[in-house]
């Protein structure tokens, strides 16, 4: 086994990455080998690891627990995303007996396998004339607007969440609060209020809808039911809005990619993966405990040491995509880590494709003249903790 090259100089995430331009530290990191100390928010050391086969390794090992063991703040893996504050007892037991990302093998499964049929490839077909629909007339509100409107504010962020009310089966009358709530940011009890609104309604009212599928799943307790549905709408809060504004930036910082699209959408199912791929906004997906020694990329990871995989630095790798700093809307992308890997790999990818598909379809097709006036995606944005991802907005467009 070789040496650590770094010595015993533990590295922290860099604060100069950018949604469109990944740190230039990456590369280098990639170059001197697979794995990088890291120092992890409570100050203890791990590894990062930077290229690709490396992150696949360890993203489908199950000798790497997803459980918090090393990460103190972790313990509300489920709750990222919504204010701290206080939360009633049958909250918390929501939040524990849920928390799907924060468990392994047999539970782990018995909790995804509720969820998964509502988001399966068949799934997302069958929601695509809606969808088409909810991001036609975002379209049109965004063009009401007129030239300098926030295309995340008017256009992604709304898609994102009304498709999610949809295939989640949050009633019309409650979307304003859903929205509110899950978009900008509210107290925990405040959501999951919410929530056990939401899923009264849908006990009364049956539908064709995720909260009505777990209702009649009688292995889920209601605590299950109500933290699985929390999960689920943070989840979806900010991957889809974020990829929906930041695949426009990268489109629209190479004219000639976005002129592509427009002159052939047909390229659009293609160029999402690219999109995805090139704008991966998880710098590091959820950190993982080595339960046994593992050697990875020529080191043993010693057990009870924790590892995060930075999805943006595989995403990056030159060993895996030809000029990976180049967006080529021509490029077979597929295999790209931007939704993880293995068992933990993103539940709501396919639903994702379909709402990406359709969103950069209608703005290449409907304003094939678009352009940029300013972004905040052109500068350092900070990271949402526990778990690095960019929290990056506004996006002033043009037409
Ligand atoms: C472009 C949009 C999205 C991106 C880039 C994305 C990315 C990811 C990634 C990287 C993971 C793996 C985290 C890890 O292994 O630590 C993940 C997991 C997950 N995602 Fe997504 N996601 C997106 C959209 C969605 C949507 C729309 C939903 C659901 C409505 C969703 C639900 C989930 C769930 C439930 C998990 C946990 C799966 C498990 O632990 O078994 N995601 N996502």
């Amino acid at each position: 086994m070789s040496q650590c090259p770094f010595g015993h100089v533990a590295a922290t995430l860099p604060a100069d990455s950018m949604p469109t331009r990944p740190s230039p530290r990456f590369a280098g990191w990639r170059e001197a080998g697979p794995l990088v100390p890291l120092r992890f928010q409570d100050d203890h050391e791990g590894w990062l690891v930077t290229r690709y086969d490396e992150a696949r390794e360890v993203l489908t090992d199950p000798r790497f627990s997803q459980q918090p063991q090393r990460m103190p703040a972790n313990d509300t893996t489920v709750d990222r995303g919504a204010e701290p504050g206080p939360l009633d007892e049958a909250g918390i037991e929501a939040d524990r007996s849920a928390n799907i990302l924060g468990v392994d093998g047999a539970a782990h499964l018995r909790l995804r396998r509720a969820i998964t049929r509502r988001f399966s490839v068949r799934s997302a077909r069958t929601h695509r004339p809606r969808i088409a629909e909810i991001v036609a007339e975002q379209l049109d509100a965004l063009i009401q607007a007129g030239p300098g409107a926030d295309l995340l504010e008017l256009y992604a962020e709304p898609i994102s969440i009304r498709v999610h009310a949809l295939v989640l089966g949050v009633a019309d009358h409650l979307l304003e609060r859903y929205a509110q709530y899950y978009v900008h940011g509210a107290p925990r009890q405040v959501q999951h209020d919410l929530l056990r609104e939401a899923i009264d309604h849908r006990r009364q009212h049956p539908g064709d809808d995720t909260i009505s599928d777990l209702l009649g799943n009688e292995d889920l307790s209601d605590a299950e039911v109500e933290g699985l549905l929390h999960m689920l709408s943070l989840s979806g809060r900010d991957t889809v809005a974020f990829m929906i504004s930041t695949g426009t930036v990268a489109l629209l910082d190479q004219p000639s990619q976005y002129r592509a699209l427009a002159a052939e959408p047909e390229l659009v199912p293609a160029a999402v993966e690219e999109i995805v791929r090139y704008c991966t906004m998880f710098l590091t997906v959820f950190p993982r405990t080595a339960t046994e020694p593992v050697a990875i990329g020529g080191h043993v990871i010693e057990q009870g040491t924790t590892v995060s995989v930075s999805a943006v630095s595989a995403n990056r790798d030159e060993r895996r995509f030809p000029d990976p700093d180049v967006l080529d809307v021509r490029r077979d992308a597929r295999g790209h880590l931007a939704f993880g890997d293995g068992p933990h790999g993103c539940v709501g990818q396919q639903l994702a494709r379909v709402e990406l598909d359709e969103a950069f379809r209608a703005l290449v097709t409907r304003l094939p003249e678009l352009r940029l006036v300013s972004t905040g995606q052109h500068a350092p944005t900070p990271l949402a903790n526990p778990v690095a991802t960019y929290a990056a907005r506004p996006v002033h467009v043009a037409w």
